[in-house]
């Protein structure tokens, strides 16, 4: 093994799909003792990727549908489900040529088979079901937000259990990892997820028409304006300020956002579907509520944590993770409770927050590890569009009723700018 060269990270891109690292030992092909294919398509990615059980990504490939989405105003389930058809072979193809693995030679297959929209999942699933039964191989079913949860543990050395928080266009939980397939749910959202809301209030204020951020998703594209505006010129209250407990809700602040564009349009004469010279004062607005709600709520999640004993006071550990969490501002609000509360703050990078294919393989490589679901026949394997993550406790968590001291002096003086 000291004779080891690697081949330096390359990225290759093919259209708007993307082939990252290939590894090689001195041109004579790696084999580490397992190696799974992880397949992604419960949203509107197409991804996959290879990692080995050491957390080597040997490669991986992804076709984003976001731009499609973006000009229909949303996700359209079976323009999704086309383009996943249209695309999966040649992602997996690409992330096996990049990775420098034959499917002969790999360990197992994961792909993502809930929760998520069902016509997509049926593709991955579908695609997925007839590469084990060709090659032979096992196939180990995966939770989409199981594998949001665990992608740090490809990262950093965490051990269980750490306290997670995952925020992405199609959910808002916090849960306690105790082990792969053991979670305890802290809380979750009661109506739409933070993304989906951010992804609305972009759409109302038609930033695809801004030519700064046409191309971005609803939620990088507030971000990126918000830097430019003042959050404290619009008042958008913290939901559930009276709810004493770890739930999340979004649809009151997209209400009161929605209410404040509709009187900004009255007042500058512009029809709906224009862009207003105020958007980035929205934007700043509407994240600061955002950052200010979730932050709230996480630390409530850890003073219960604390207080029950699910997690010692020293040492402790909040993850974030989903789409949301590559927000630098939500982020730089969540180091304002790690650091009032002594826990380590730790996120992966925005590229593996949002959806992609080596959360899945990785997902993969610890279930082989913990020898939990990898299954040998795939008889009565089906998708779950609906699918909770864990033991539910949020009902004990609100009874407790956890007083949070508040947040929002140390809030308003964050900065929005990106350091
Ligand atoms: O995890 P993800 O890729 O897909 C799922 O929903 O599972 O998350 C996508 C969501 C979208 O709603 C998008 O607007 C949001 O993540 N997002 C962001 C940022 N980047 C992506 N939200 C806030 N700030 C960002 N920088
Ligand atoms: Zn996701």
């Amino acid at each position: 093994m000291s004779s080891v060269t690697r081949c330096t990270s390359k990225s290759v891109k093919h259209g708007r799909s993307v082939c990252l690292r290939s590894i090689f030992f001195n041109s004579v092909k790696y084999y580490p003792t397992t190696l799974v294919l992880g397949i992604e398509t419960s949203c509107d990615d197409t991804a996959a990727a290879v990692v080995d059980d050491t957390g080597k990504i040997l490669g991986e490939a992804l076709h984003s549908q976001n731009e499609v989405h973006l000009k229909t105003g949303g996700i359209i389930p079976p323009v999704a489900q086309q383009l996943h058809r249209e695309n999966i072979e040649r992602i997996v193809k690409e992330t096996l040529c990049v990775s420098g693995i034959s499917l002969d030679e790999l360990s197992a297959v994961a792909t993502t088979v809930k929760p998520g929209l069902a016509l997509s999942l049926g593709v991955g699933l579908e695609y997925s079901l007839k590469l084990v039964d060709k090659y032979k191989k096992p196939f180990i079913p995966i939770h989409h937000m199981e594998a949001h949860a665990l992608t740090i543990r490809l990262i950093n050395q965490v051990e269980f259990p750490f306290l997670v928080l995952l925020i992405s266009g199609g959910h808002c939980i916090l849960v306690v990892a105790q082990g792969v397939s053991d979670f305890l749910l802290l809380g979750q959202s009661v109506d739409i997820a933070p993304g989906d809301m951010l992804d609305k209030v972009a759409r109302r204020l038609s930033l695809t028409k801004h030519p700064e951020c046409c191309r971005m998703s609803g939620g990088k594209a507030i971000e990126y304006l918000a830097q430019q505006g003042n959050k404290l010129h619009y008042e958008l209250r913290a939901p559930m300020r009276h709810h004493p407990n770890c739930n999340f809700s979004f649809s009151g602040l997209h209400s009161n956002a929605t209410r404040i564009i509709m009187q900004k349009e009255k007042e500058e004469g512009l029809q709906e579907g224009h862009l207003m010279s105020c958007v980035t004062d929205i934007a700043a607005a509407v994240q600061h509520a955002v950052a200010l709600h979730i932050a709230q709520r996480t630390h409530r999640a850890i003073l219960f944590c604390i207080k029950s004993g699910i997690l010692s006071q020293t040492n402790a550990t909040l993850v974030v993770s989903g789409g949301v969490a590559s927000n630098q501002y939500i982020r730089r609000a969540l180091q304002i409770v790690t650091d009032a509360t002594n826990f380590n703050l730790l996120c992966p990078p925005p590229r593996l927050c949002t959806d992609n294919g080596v959360m899945i393989a990785w997902n993969g490589i610890e279930r082989m590890r913990a020898g939990l679901g990898v299954l040998h026949s795939t008889d009565g394997i089906r998708y779950e569009p609906k699918a909770s993550l864990g033991i539910d406790i949020s009902e004990q968590v609100g009874e407790v009723a956890i007083k949070v001291p508040s947040l929002e002096v140390s809030l308003n003086e964050l900065a929005t700018i990106n350091l």
